[in-house]
């Protein structure tokens, strides 16, 4: 297959892209750089002595990314990971994240109308979720609890606009994944997160600690009613990550499906730190903070139906992925910035 990936110079679009081309597809990348760097898509092409043809725009810009298609097509899917995805941000500036998250997968499906362009698969969060009511997660869990930023909200729109345009149309095959947290780089160490600014995610915030970037890591909070008091989530490894949407894009069927994209397995914040310090061999500091606002005591899911559905699981534990995080992050200091 011939698959665009919006926003594939990204942190899972770049994995994405190399799992991809590993399994045999060809690839086409746009993306606005807006968070990302072109040096990814580079080292996905040396890493795999493939072609990306690479287009810096905005998804938006409709005659462009039609061109761009046209030029290097016919494509037979687009993964659609173009986005803003800071939770902080999106509630300083939620008009900026309404605009930016549901117009780009608009002008997605206007280009998949425009060009017969039949597959979809759209990055969504378990955030969707908002604070679980029954753990594991499954895919018909209830939605939109408590669920109060507006980066949330915008993927569960867009779930509900991608399942009303394959509602619509009966030759779209539309699948949204639910990621629950993607860690880890690809075991080369050539390509990995590269958050700009101080990371607000854990892992790139202890990967910094770790290679001596930031003084020390706070915990946020220590008091939830998990084992070890600090909160749990779901970590999947980004090449298995990568790995499920290679999955999601050869089994697409008619109609709108999702399904979770997560190990199954709950680790704490303390026992992630743990895992990195084995990894690294470095002590890493911290310091117990207050709860951040917004943040749920556990989230993990159940990840059967992908297991069931198309025979994917999360092959990596998280040991593996503090190995590879911190094979990135001693590597490329200061991300892709650092030259090989
Ligand atoms: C966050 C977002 C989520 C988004 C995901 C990926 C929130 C509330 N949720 O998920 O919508 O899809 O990132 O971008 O922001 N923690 C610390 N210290 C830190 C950072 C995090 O203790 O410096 C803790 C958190 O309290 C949490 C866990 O580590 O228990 C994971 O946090 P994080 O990596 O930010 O992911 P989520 O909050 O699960």
């Amino acid at each position: 297959m011939r698959v665009l990936l919006t926003g594939g110079a990204g942190y899972i679009g770049a994995h994405t892209a190399l799992a991809l081309v590993e399994a045999g597809h060809d690839v086409l990348v746009v993306d606005d750089m807006s968070n990302s760097s072109p040096e990814s898509i580079s080292r996905v092409q040396a890493l795999t002595e493939a072609a990306i043809p690479l287009l810096e725009a905005d998804v938006r810009a409709f005659v462009a990314v039609r061109d761009f298609v046209r030029r290097h097509g016919p494509v037979d899917a687009i993964i659609h990971l173009a986005g803003l995805k800071a939770v902080g941000e999106s509630v300083a500036d939620p008009v900026r994240y309404y605009d930016v998250n549901i117009g780009t997968s608009v002008a997605v499906l206007q280009l998949m109308a425009a060009e017969s362009i039949p597959t979809l698969v759209f990055s969504s969060s378990a955030t969707v979720y908002g604070e679980p009511e029954i753990l594991p997660l499954r895919e018909d869990s209830r939605t939109g609890i408590k669920l109060a930023n507006p980066y949330g909200k915008t993927k569960r729109i867009v779930e509900e606009l991608l399942a009303d345009a394959a509602h619509a149309d009966a030759r779209l095959r539309v699948t949204a994944l639910r990621y629950f947290n993607p860690v880890g780089a690809h075991a080369s160490g050539l390509i990995g997160e590269d958050p700009s600014g101080t990371p607000n995610n854990l892992m790139p915030y202890v990967a910094q600690v770790a290679v001596g970037r930031l003084d020390r890591v706070g915990i946020f909070g220590d008091d939830y009613p998990t084992p070890d008091g600090t909160g749990q989530r779901d970590y999947i490894h980004v090449m298995d990550l990568a790995a499920g949407h290679v999955a999601a894009v050869e089994n697409a069927r008619q109609g709108f499906d999702i399904y979770n994209l997560g190990t199954g397995i709950p680790v704490s914040v303390r026992e992630l730190i743990s895992a990195f310090e084995r990894a690294s061999g470095r002590s890493i500091p911290t310091e117990v903070l207050p709860r951040r606002e917004g943040d749920v005591p556990s989230s993990f899911c159940d990840p059967r139906k992908a297991l069931d559905s198309w025979g994917w699981s999360a092959r990596r534990t998280i040991d593996d992925a503090c190995v590879d995080s911190w094979r990135w992050q001693s590597r490329n200091p200061n991300g892709y910035a650092d030259r090989p």
